[in-house]
């Protein structure tokens, strides 16, 4: 097939540079938005008189048509024609005849690429805004269903304090809700209308740029059509904004691996989410949440793919820009399938109650309360830190719990204290008496299961 640039052209494009930049192998799920952009293009043509306005129908029916064809699998894409703009735009002009040819006017595939990219970044965005809303909701029914429930909370891999599990659930979902506003805040900056800019420069035409942006429900136009064509920025954020959603999803994945182990015993993973071993009959392993983890990697390199390829372009449009995609396109798609397994599996994870509660008390997990308890008996933080210190080293050593020393033994490091010491030791009293924001007792994780709930909607 010829070529549109064919006129300054005296050779034929040898077949290894066709295949070697063709992009129609990937960028043809970009045809919904291509179609919906020209749609938009040719309706501001006729209104400002570029076209007429039945020129303007004829194209519009033929990109229907168009549209139609691809959904079902009828349209044939060809790697001589490269990409989908060029793709439609010839099977435009096979079927509607010349006028197909004025589709093009004042445009530019710099300007048409940019904006399907954004076209498709919205609806990705948008997407992934609602699953990752959809995940949040079984993290707070989970946080509802057991509330109540305590689970040594952790720092270095180490018990640390006992914590409700609602609390610790809930930790994830305001891990996701800031998640949530990054992708609804770089909503403004993707939906910015970069067609109208043409290669770069503009045009001598009598477009209207403002028209075509309401048209496609963008909010602002881009105002420096240079930039317009070169910016990728906005698909980098996008990449940025997953990274950060991953980590996030990679984070609670290892907590699913290690918390169904034989030695943390936490929790059990539903048979249907988990797989065995081909050699050991007695298996059964966490491999959905483990590839969550093992795809993070992907997910990252993404990010730094599209910042590398971009960081020594000249301004403004070059070609090295069409491997945008790629990353973009496996990014998306990496994100929305690891939220979709997460949402699938966690509502049948099945939390080992009693393990957790048995846990959650031992290991001296309520030292500090020990230490709390004697500054509100008037000893400074610092000794009052050093004496339990010295208490559980005791306790250590005698192989006994705090509440197995004897008043008279405690008395002994600190005469202040009494025998209401034993109810301070125990978990439902560490965990009650947690007065502060945002702390792991029952009344503040009740408030905070109220807050969310309502953020969530
Ligand atoms: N396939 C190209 C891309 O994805 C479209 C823009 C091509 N522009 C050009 N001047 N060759 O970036």
């Amino acid at each position: 097939m010829k070529k549109p640039w064919q006129g300054r052209f005296t050779e034929k494009t040898s077949r290894i540079v066709e295949s070697f930049t063709e992009s129609i192998s990937f960028d043809r799920r970009l045809w919904k938005y291509d179609i919906e952009g020209s749609i938009a293009h040719a309706q501001m043509l006729a209104r400002q008189g570029i076209i007429t306005h039945n020129e303007a129908k004829k194209i519009t029916g033929g990109l229907r048509q168009i549209a139609q064809e691809i959904e079902s699998g009828k349209f044939s894409f060809r790697e001589d024609l490269e990409d989908i703009h060029m793709n439609i735009e010839a099977a435009l002009i096979q079927k509607i005849g010349d006028v197909g040819r004025k589709l093009h006017t004042a445009r530019s595939r710099n300007d048409q690429v940019a904006l399907d990219l954004r076209l498709y970044l919205r609806a990705e965005s948008g997407e992934i805004t609602s699953l990752i809303q959809k995940l949040q909701g079984i993290f707070l029914d989970l946080a509802g269903q057991y509330f109540g429930l305590y689970l040594p909370g952790y720092t270095h891999l180490q018990r640390a304090q006992p914590v409700l599990l609602s609390h610790h659930l809930l930790a994830y979902v305001e891990m996701l809700q800031r998640d949530r506003e990054r992708f609804s805040d770089s909503l403004k900056r993707i939906n910015r209308l970069p067609l109208g800019s043409c290669a770069l420069a503009g045009t001598t035409l009598p477009i209207d740029r403002t028209y075509v942006a309401q048209l496609l429900g963008f909010v602002e136009t881009a105002q420096n059509s240079i930039d317009a064509v070169a910016d990728r920025d906005f698909a980098i954020e996008f990449l940025s904004n997953c990274s950060l959603l991953m980590m996030h999803l990679s984070r609670f994945a290892e907590e699913l691996v290690l918390w169904s182990t034989e030695e943390f015993k936490f929790i059990e993973l539903p048979d249907a989410f988990t797989t065995g071993s081909s050699i050991m009959p007695q298996k059964k392993n966490p491999d959905a949440a483990e590839l969550i983890r093992g795809r993070t990697g992907r997910i990252y390199g993404n990010l730094l793919n599209l910042l590398t390829m971009m960081k020594g372009l000249p301004l403004a449009y070059n070609r090295d820009m069409q491997e945008d995609k790629l990353p973009v396109f496996d990014t998306a798609d990496t994100i929305k399938a690891c939220l979709s397994v997460l949402i699938a599996m966690l509502p049948g994870v099945v939390f080992q109650t009693e393990r957790m509660q048995e846990t959650a008390g031992a290991a001296y997990s309520t030292a500090t309360d020990l230490a709390e308890y004697l500054v509100k008996k008037g000893v400074p933080f610092r000794q009052a830190h050093e004496l339990t210190g010295r208490i559980v080293l005791s306790a250590i050593r005698q192989n006994k719990k705090l509440e197995e020393i004897s008043l008279e033994e405690f008395r002994k490091y600190s005469p202040v204290i009494q025998d209401d010491i034993y109810r301070r030791l125990s978990v439902a009293d560490s965990v009650g008496n947690k007065k502060s924001l945002g702390g792991t007792s029952p009344s503040e994780v009740k408030k905070q299961i109220k807050r969310l709930k309502k953020l969530i909607q």
